[in-house]
């Protein structure tokens, strides 16, 4: 039975959709069927498909309450929009239905899992949302709420932890077929902690565990995580809020964490032994993964910063997207990031220039596009003195553009979008140290109209930002202070 809410996003949907252009929107990242989204949810790959679901409003392009809204594809590029999954419809979701994730049960229905939010009235006109843990089965397209929701409360979390800040659980299926997710929750110092739950049947859950506890380190709370084991190691992201900046690693705000470790699964611990930033550019929060069937482990994120939602007007018929699913790996204690294979399938019309110098500004002929995959090596020119600096600059006509900017000295990589339109006082510039032999670094540069994604050093680091300059600038250029020799191969992208 679908409630009266749900219909009525799910009509809502259909009709707004039509009033966006294709050109409009991306052409491979995932949008909002129309208005709101942030977090990726219960991404998935049910019955031969990957499922992408989204927290979504779908009424105004900005937050309210909060649905779930569904798209499905075969190649994780190419999206098909469902109707709406969930909506807020339930005396214990009312107020939202925050993130979550997905798992199939035995009998071949979809799992869901999600945080239900309710107002609890305080004081005068003061309310707090209480956050419980609910799930919903369906067959991909339409989705039951479970009638003994919530199956996880304010009972079933650690003495002094916060009932208001317990939320975004990621559930797997287990090698012996039972369940276990993991939440993010507040303890009593106020920051963060992951707390570990299991069920045999994916209804009951029974707390296991503090998972791994932030003491104030990492940001405060900390929201979305993920749990999963990658190359011989255990990987927890997670999203913490309110971070303090350390060195280049982690900047202010809201930022994303990747600890990689042994975990004891007999008594769920994790032993944590090494930390780092999860995307080093602008926009990047929330990170999900799935397992593809073929084993790899692919993450999506919501390519937006919360503090700087302000790029965008909310009269716009969109805000938000997903990144490009990236396939993850360690190397040498280092998350490793690469477009997901699937997308070399869209490039087209391959133009190459090996060993160009460039001192001052350069043009290259055919170099230019808003829909591009240009892998970028930039070298010392031989025998010369290092250069200054080096600079690519994209989405450019006579007055706008964003740039990558590199100093050798420092090994300093920067993305800068102060020029690419934006008339917001929000933040527009950041730095991550890369690694280079030499003044010798490689970029795998992606633009999808409103966005840019940089691959540094085949996935050491990644840095994305969203941009939305007007498309009519579509001019790329390289810059070198001092003289650098580059290696380009570009492409278009259908
Ligand atoms: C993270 C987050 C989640 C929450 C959701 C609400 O971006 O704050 O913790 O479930 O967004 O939309």
């Amino acid at each position: 039975m679908t409630s009266q809410t749900l219909r009525e996003a799910r009509k809502y949907e259909e009709a707004s959709e039509k009033l966006i252009g294709k050109e409009e929107r991306p052409d491979f990242h995932l949008t909002p069927r129309t208005g709101w989204m942030n977090d990726p949810n219960g991404f998935s790959y049910y019955k031969g498909r990957y499922h992408l679901f989204y927290q979504y409003y779908p009424y105004e392009s900005k937050w309210g309450p909060m649905h779930w809204g569904h798209a499905v594809s075969s190649d994780l590029l190419h999206w098909e929009y469902l109707p709406c999954a969930l909506a807020p419809d339930e005396a214990y979701d009312r107020d939202g239905c925050f993130s979550g994730s997905a798992a199939v049960l035995p009998d071949g229905r979809q799992l869901l899992m999600y945080t239900g939010v309710l107002k609890e009235h305080q004081e005068r006109d003061i309310y707090r949302e209480v956050q419980t843990q609910c799930m919903a089965v369906g067959d991909g397209i339409d989705y039951e709420k479970y009638e003994q929701n919530p199956v996880l409360d304010q009972r079933d979390i650690p003495e002094g932890s916060s009932r208001f800040d317990f939320r975004d659980p990621k559930m797997w299926m287990k090698a012996d077929g039972t369940y276990a997710c993991v939440v993010g929750n507040r303890p009593a110092d106020g920051s963060g902690q992951i707390l570990l739950y299991e069920s045999a049947d994916g209804f009951q859950w029974k707390f296991k565990s503090i998972l791994v506890s932030n003491h104030d380190r990492f940001g405060k709370m900390w929201e979305c995580p993920d749990f999963f084991e990658l190359d011989g190691k255990w990987v927890l992201l997670t999203s913490p809020q309110d971070m303090l900046p350390e060195g280049f690693e982690y900047h202010n705000g809201n930022g994303t964490l990747c600890l990689i470790g042994d975990y004891d699964e007999e008594n769920g611990s994790f032993k944590e032994m090494q930390n780092q930033s999860v995307d080093y550019g602008i926009d990047f929060y929330a990170p999900q993964t799935v397992a593809a069937p073929d084993g790899r482990r692919i993450m999506i994120g919501w390519m937006q910063n919360w503090d700087a939602c302000g790029i965008r007007s909310p009269e716009e018929p969109w805000f938000g997207q997903m990144s490009l699913p990236r396939e993850l790996s360690l190397k040498d204690g280092r998350l490793y990031q690469r477009p997901v294979r699937e997308f070399d399938a869209l490039r087209r019309n391959k133009i190459e220039y090996t060993d160009v110098a460039v001192s001052g500004v350069v043009k290259l002929d055919g170099i230019k596009g808003r829909k591009v995959d240009m892998e970028l090596t930039v070298r010392p020119e031989g025998g010369q003195e290092l250069y200054q600096k080096f600079a690519v600059r994209f989405a450019q006509d006579d007055t706008y553009y964003t740039s990558l900017s590199f100093r050798p000295r420092e090994s300093i990589l920067k993305v800068d979008r102060k020029f690419s339109g934006s008339r917001r006082a929000i933040i527009h510039q950041r730095r991550s140290l890369v690694n280079t032999a030499d003044g010798e670094l490689k970029l795998r540069i992606i633009l999808d109209r409103f966005s840019v994604e940089v691959f540094v050093n085949d996935g050491e680091q990644v840095m994305s930002a969203a941009m939305y300059t007007r498309q009519e600038a579509d001019g790329i250029s390289f810059f070198a202070d001092g003289t650098a020799n580059i290696d380009v191969v570009k492409y278009e992208l259908e």
